[in-house]
Order: C-alpha cells, then structure tokens, then sequence
C-alpha cells in the first residue's frame, strides 16, 4: 500500500511534491491504515554522469534523491523509485538496460524501498530475462527492495514473475480515469478488472497480480464508481497504489482510501484473491476466501439502473442450510443471519460489499 505520482502528476514531479505526498501521507492518517510507499513514477531523471551513474534532473530535484528519500523515512515511510528495463522509460529518460547492477547500486545507496521498472523502449529483449537480470542485480545490492514488474501483462508475468523476485506484476495495460472504455491508450477501470479476473490463482503471500494504480478522488468517476473501484482492488488482493493529489482530497475520497473495513478485505493474511462466482448479463457477484474461515462477498451491478442481486451460498461454497451473519462493510452495519441466500439492490456501476459468517 502506498501513493505513486504518475496517475494525477504525470510528469510534474519535483522533491517539493514528494515531500509534500509524505506530509500528506501521515497528516490524513493513511500511514495508520497501512499505506507506507511513496513512489516517485517517470521523469526524475537527469543525465548519467561520465562514470554512467544515473542522476535526477538536477532542477527538479537539488538536494538529491538520498536527501528525499532520508525526509519520507524521518516520517516513518518508505520510499520507491522508477525505471525502464529498456534504452529509455516511456517519457524517455535514461533506461536501466545495460546498467542494471549499476543502478541498483546507486538505488540502495539512496534508501529505495520499492522499485517500478517499466517496460518501454525494449524492442526484442526478453522480458522474463530482463526482469530477472533487474532482480539479480537488486540481490548483489543488498538492500531489501520490493520489486514492482510493469511489463503490462504481454508476455503474461503472472506465469515467471514470482521466479524471478516480482513482488507485484502489472497484468494490463494503464489504467483511466473512467469507468468504463478507452481513452487514448488507457483502459476503463471496469475493463482492468474484466484483464485482470481471471489470473486469480497466480496471487499470493509476497507476489500479487497487479491491476495498476488507484484513480480514487483524480474525478473522472463518481463516488459510486470510485467505491466499486476499491471494492474491487480489494477482492482482487490487488496493491492499493493511491494517485490522486493527498494535499487536496474529498471527504467522499478520504472515507473511501481509509476505509478500514475494505483495506482488511485486500489484506486479508491468508492472501487468496477473490474471483466472479456468478454473471448474468451487467450483474456479478464476486467471493474471497479469508483467513477467519469466511467470505467477503461483492455484488457488482455494471448497468446503468439499480438492479437486486443475490449471492446463493452454494456460489460461495457454502452450504444453502447454513444461517449466515451479513455485514454491509460500506455502511459498517451488521444486517443479521440470512439463510441460504442474501439479495440487495445495488446502485447502477455500484456495489454492495460484505462479509458472510457461518
Ligand atoms: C507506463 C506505465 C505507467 C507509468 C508510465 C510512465 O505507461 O504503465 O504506470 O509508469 O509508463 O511513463
């Protein structure tokens, strides 16, 4: 869990912001709910220097990235960096091709906690081998550095990324500020998640598929789209990735990134991702297995009026005999026992988030 720059700044990066996000971080409390990273994305590069070590834009970045990264750890959080395994990032700056051992290097001695390498710019470099070749060269550093592989899925991460040290692994392409449809190049969240679905199975304690960051409170989605955006993340056991501007967020955005209820859902230990158990036409229920031996269950109405859904307990391996406890986890209200089945109308784009309790 943490906050990455590139959704609302693209970009506009600067170490004014990035302290700024630390600030934020802690002032909103997003430290106390389980958000740690602070990421810097694409565009902190300058030139490397005659030995080939890389350095940020000196303009942006005056005091250094060291100087940065000690600030977000004096506020008791971590601090991440971005690469390319190719020539060049996407905005095209300096790529780690070639400089792998070297950069990882430089990125240890700074403090770097976590570490995005992006996948522009590769023309026919192999990707598992590229990833790995970044991995090795983060072991020989001897910093821990959670690994964030975003090769956007092509060549299927979920089935190598575990292996060669991936922590997370983009699964699709970059995610839109809408709920459904391309824009441009990026995907509407509802259309990540339809990627993303069915790769399940491959998520686990230390190694997650990762269907790209949050655009929660970035205002191209209504509150309603933006709580089944979460909700989704979350049965998904995907990073929470914040993207939005912290020094400026919405009521509506703040009861949604710190809902502690949901969060526990994504985090849930036993770290079993959720998958669609039922569809029928725009509606879909959605089960995760946790810990505690229970389920959390999602009715996800993707039409354009509000609809009934039911979740039948045999759709989440329960047996129909079984009385049940609900909890509507939004509402933060237990509803009581239900046998067999429980219905709820759900908004149109909306959901109805719960836990189940034999
Ligand atoms: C790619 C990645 C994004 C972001 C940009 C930066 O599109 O998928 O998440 O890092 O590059 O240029």
């Amino acid at each position: 869990m943490g906050w990455n720059s590139w959704n609302k700044f693209g970009c506009h990066v600067n170490e004014a912001l990035i302290r700024s996000a630390a600030d934020q971080m802690v002032a909103s409390g997003m430290n106390t709910v389980g958000y740690q990273y602070v990421v810097i994305d694409d565009c902190w590069h300058g030139e490397r220097d005659a030995h080939g070590n890389i350095q940020p834009d000196p303009k942006l970045f005056p005091t250094g990235i060291k100087a940065l990264a000690d600030y977000v750890h004096s506020r008791g959080l971590k601090f991440g960096i971005y690469t390319d395994a190719g020539t060049k990032t996407c905005a095209g700056r300096p790529g780690s091709r070639g400089h792998e051992f070297q950069d990882a290097q430089q990125y240890a001695a700074w403090g770097v906690d976590y570490l995005k390498e992006d996948w522009c710019n590769t023309g026919t470099q192999n990707a598992e081998a590229s990833y790995a070749t970044m991995h090795e060269a983060l072991v020989a550093a001897g910093r821990p550095i959670v690994f964030s592989i975003c090769e956007w899925g092509t060549a299927k991460p979920y089935l190598w990324g575990n292996q060669v040290g991936g922590n997370l692994w983009r699964t699709t392409g970059d995610i839109a500020d809408k709920f459904q449809g391309k824009d441009d190049y990026r995907f509407g969240m509802i259309d990540i998640v339809d990627q993303n679905a069915d790769l399940y199975s491959y998520a686990g304690p230390g190694h997650w598929n990762d269907p790209d960051m949050l655009q929660i409170g970035n205002g191209g989605m209504s509150p309603v789209e933006y709580h089944t955006h979460f909700s989704l993340w979350a049965m998904m056991a995907a990073p929470l990735i914040a993207g939005n501007d912290l020094s400026s967020m919405s009521d509506d955005t703040k009861a949604i990134l710190l809902n502690k209820e949901v969060i526990a859902i994504d985090q849930d230990p036993l770290g079993e991702a959720g998958r669609r158990v039922w569809r029928s036409g725009n509606l879909e229920v959605w089960s995760r297995n946790l810990s505690g031996g229970y389920r959390a269950v999602v009715l996800l109405n993707r039409g354009a009026t509000a609809q009934n859904i039911t979740v039948h307990w045999s759709d989440i391996s329960y047996p129909d005999s079984l009385n049940a406890q609900i909890r509507d986890l939004w509402k933060a209200k237990d509803l009581g026992s239900s046998k067999g089945s429980f219905t709820a109308e759900v908004a149109s784009h909306g959901v109805v988030m719960l836990t189940v309790k034999p």
